[in-house]
């Protein structure tokens, strides 16, 4: 089946606005009845079968792998080692460019993390592959491995994240310190986490001479064709990625990977096609994950609880060899006022393999820990949590003094709190319990976001039969992408969505941008609105121009596209069908196209910020310490919703992900081998049913005309950033007990007090 399925929405259809519309997802029926193709569904005739074989250890050489008795075992074709790995054009140890990751592709005999590939088995079946690898039996130089605070090397950066300032100072801290009345300074850990998307990283390569097509999941399609091309020494046309859906992305399929690359590079030297699909346990390690952090905060606060300093510090772990640390010091950078704000950020190599964005990348670890130093000076200053926070949220960005688009932030803690239910709740812990007995805790947390926008383009096909083609290269994750940029679309074109025809997920289409820093609505969706809006113009333009038309001369005044007819601005009653106005024209199509980009003068005048704030509800059993979250009450403002269906839906991904941060998901790893004893879903925890409490999104009206002509912001990664901090301050609510290290256990309230022992 043909990867490149274009749907219809099979609803009924509604007239007016298209963007607002709770419109169910496209793609849903093909999801749920499996006809939705997936990377690793492809079958190419002739294709072959890749298998990594991976080290079992964190650090040395591999001195010697049975390749003879491997090759040997029936099925096996070839086996890629350092030994005889073809070239690659570019050199994987040096950066193409800040999002392009060094990659582990069988450059040398080094072993850098436990996971890293070090073969690659291709055979005629995936059984005689797995064997195969299983078969070479590898022998080990090895070093010990540096894994933790203690034995990592520490290392100033000048950058964190992907070019974001690893510091920024505003005001003189020493003297806002100086000046309080109150100081709290905590250390706080945060954990490594792994995306573990449902869908593996997979490719199916196949080469026809120097052309390349890629069935693979991909967040940025442009980028990987360009960095493809690099690698494998051919022009940039001449790569095709195909990814109509992901099972999952969350940033772990925006950068390339060393197993794709020799899995590509093995179907060009066989001559056949090749496919490989990473186990579970394979992608912790050479896929990215979100890397640990050391966090301090220090935080004064005047006699009035209004801050009077706040100083974030981290250090961020990255691999031995390429740096991406979480920027989660710049979390205290755009939410609070305050006369004296430090962040600063170091780095820690460790023998794992290079972290990478992953949901909320800086702002999930870093909001994590600034919500609990802010329910910490809160209770030192003897306020309610929702006052002081109301006594600090900033009017202005903290240190450009750039405006926030509206007090949009305001609303999301009244709204929020009114729905909680949060008056009355007791300043002191301990306070309440529910008819079982169990100790029951509040807690809140701001969430805030950035807007980024990526450069996109896309294009609109006018039909003669009244019905559009859209089309724009951005995969949908699984989040409803198709669904609402179809909404955009055809709301710019003046149809209903059901007659607009959505086309994605594929890298011949027109640069879609990446999807990713949940900013792919606003990218791809304002450059479909302005090829939709470009197709209308040149159809305009066909009509005012002809004699024949009712529209004819109504070139100065204007038309206004509804419903699949241009009407006339000053005489609404004189109008023409689309299909009717290319019929005259002889034309079988207008075609509009776009490219779409941030307004840099907007973006310097204005700070660019969804927000938002959580409430939370744990109850905790006080003779076990087991800890539920159990309900959860999430206000958002993030500008102009397209489809409130989808966005709720986002938040609740976004709140679950909180929740799991605070409470389940931690990659345990055995410092004394440096392997990750948790790789797999039976205990890398993750919420089940059972975890995921009650859940209420609520949507704050927002209009942001500076963030892009739509106003439209991210929605998929804010979720995360309050919820973090809501559910730890909620445990402490609960039993009095302040935790500083997440995710938050069981023995973090029986042992005692002290968390910060990891
Ligand atoms: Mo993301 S971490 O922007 O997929």
């Amino acid at each position: 089946m043909s990867p490149e399925i274009a749907s219809r929405t099979t609803q009924p259809r509604r007239h007016g606005s298209n963007a607002g519309q709770p419109l169910t997802r496209r793609d849903g029926v093909l999801k749920v009845t499996g006809r939705a193709t997936y990377a690793a569904d492809n079958h190419p005739e002739g294709m072959l079968y890749a298998v990594t074989a991976v080290s079992r250890i964190a650090r040395g050489r591999v001195t010697a792998l049975d390749v003879a008795t491997a090759k040997a075992h029936p099925g096996v074709v070839e086996i890629l080692t350092p030994a005889n790995r073809p070239p690659l054009a570019h050199d994987p140890e040096e950066k193409m460019m800040p999002f392009g990751f060094r990659v582990e592709v069988l450059q040398n005999d080094g072993v850098r993390y436990v996971g890293q590939p070090i073969a690659l088995v291709v055979a005629e079946t995936l059984e005689a592959a797995t064997e195969g690898a299983a078969l070479l039996n590898p022998q080990y130089e090895v070093a010990d491995a540096r894994t933790n605070l203690s034995n990592g090397d520490r290392f100033d950066t000048a950058s964190v994240s992907i070019g974001m300032p690893a510091r920024t100072a505003h005001g003189d801290i020493a003297a806002g310190l100086a000046a309080a009345t109150h100081v709290i300074e905590a250390d706080y850990a945060t954990p490594a986490q792994y995306h573990n998307a449902m869908e593996p990283h997979a490719v199916v390569a196949e080469w026809d001479g120097d052309r390349v097509t890629l069935d693979m999941p991909n967040q940025a399609m442009a980028l990987s064709c360009a960095s493809y091309a690099a690698y494998f020494g051919i022009p940039v046309e001449n790569v095709l990625i195909r990814s109509p859906f992901l099972g999952g992305g969350f940033g772990s399929k925006a950068i390339l990977n060393g197993p794709q690359i020799l899995a590509i590079l093995a179907a060009r030297m066989l001559k056949r096609p090749v496919k490989l699909a990473l186990t579970r346990a394979q992608m912790y390690g050479p896929v990215g994950h979100r890397g640990r952090t050391w966090q301090k905060l220090r935080i004064g606060t005047d006699s009035e609880g209004r801050l009077t300093a706040l100083h974030h510090h981290a250090v961020c772990a990255t691999s031995s060899f390429d740096e991406f640390l979480e920027a989660a010091a710049n979390a205290s950078l755009p939410l609070y006022e305050s006369p004296a704000i430090l962040v600063e950020h170091e780095g820690l190599r460790l023998d794992t393999g290079t972290p990478g964005p992953m949901r909320a990348p800086g702002e999930a670890s870093g909001s994590a820990t600034l919500e609990v130093a802010m329910d910490e000076a809160a209770v030192a200053c003897g306020m309610d949590p929702l006052e002081f926070r109301l006594a600090n949220y900033a009017e202005t960005e903290p240190g450009t003094g750039r405006p926030f688009s509206s007090k949009a932030l305001r609303e999301c803690y009244s709204e929020g709190a009114k729905r909680f239910g949060w008056a009355g709740r007791p300043l002191e812990p301990r306070q309440m319990r529910d008819e079982n007995g169990f100790l029951v805790g509040w807690g809140m947390g701001t969430a805030v976001f950035h807007c980024p926008h990526f450069p996109a383009e896309a294009r609109a096909t006018l039909r003669a039969d009244g019905t559009a083609l859209v089309e724009t290269s951005g995969a949908d994750m699984g989040q409803g992408a198709w669904t609402a940029l179809a909404q955009i679309a055809a709301e710019a074109l003046g149809l209903d969505p059901d007659q607009v025809e959505f086309h994605s997920g594929v890298s011949s289409l027109p640069d879609g941008g990446i999807a990713g820093g949940s900013g792919h609505t606003a990218s791809a969706g304002l450059a479909l609105n302005n090829a939709g809006e470009d197709a209308i113009a040149k159809l305009a333009a066909l009509a005012t121009a002809n004699p024949a038309s009712p529209l004819f001369g109504a070139g100065n005044i204007g038309v206004v596209a509804r419903s699949g007819r241009l009407h006339r601005l000053d005489d609404d009653s004189r109008s023409e069908s689309y299909v009717e106005i290319l019929a005259r024209a002889g034309q079988a199509e207008v075609i509009g196209t776009a490219k779409a980009a941030r307004d840099q003068e907007a973006a310097a005048a204005h700070a660019m910020f969804s927000h938002g704030a959580v409430f939370a509800e744990v109850k905790v059993d006080p003779d076990l310490g087991q800890i539920r979250a159990t309900r959860l009450v999430g206000a958002f403002a993030a500008g102009r919703v397209i489809n409130p269906r989808l966005v709720r839906s986002q938040y609740f991904g976004g709140m679950i992900w909180g929740a799991s941060f605070a409470l389940h998901e931690e990659a345990i790893t055995d410092h004394r081998t440096g392997r990750i004893m948790n790789a797999d879903l039976a205990e890398y925890h993750v919420p089940v049913n059972a975890d995921v409490p009650s859940l209420d999104a609520i949507l704050i009206e927002e209009n942001d005309p500076y963030v892009n002509p739509l106003g439209i912001k991210g929605v998929g990664e804010i979720g995360i950033t309050g919820t973090v901090g809501a559910v730890a301050n909620a445990v402490w609510h609960a039993t009095g007990v302040r935790v500083r290290r997440f995710p938050i256990r069981i023995e973090d309230l029986i042992i005692g007090r002290d968390s910060s022992r990891k």
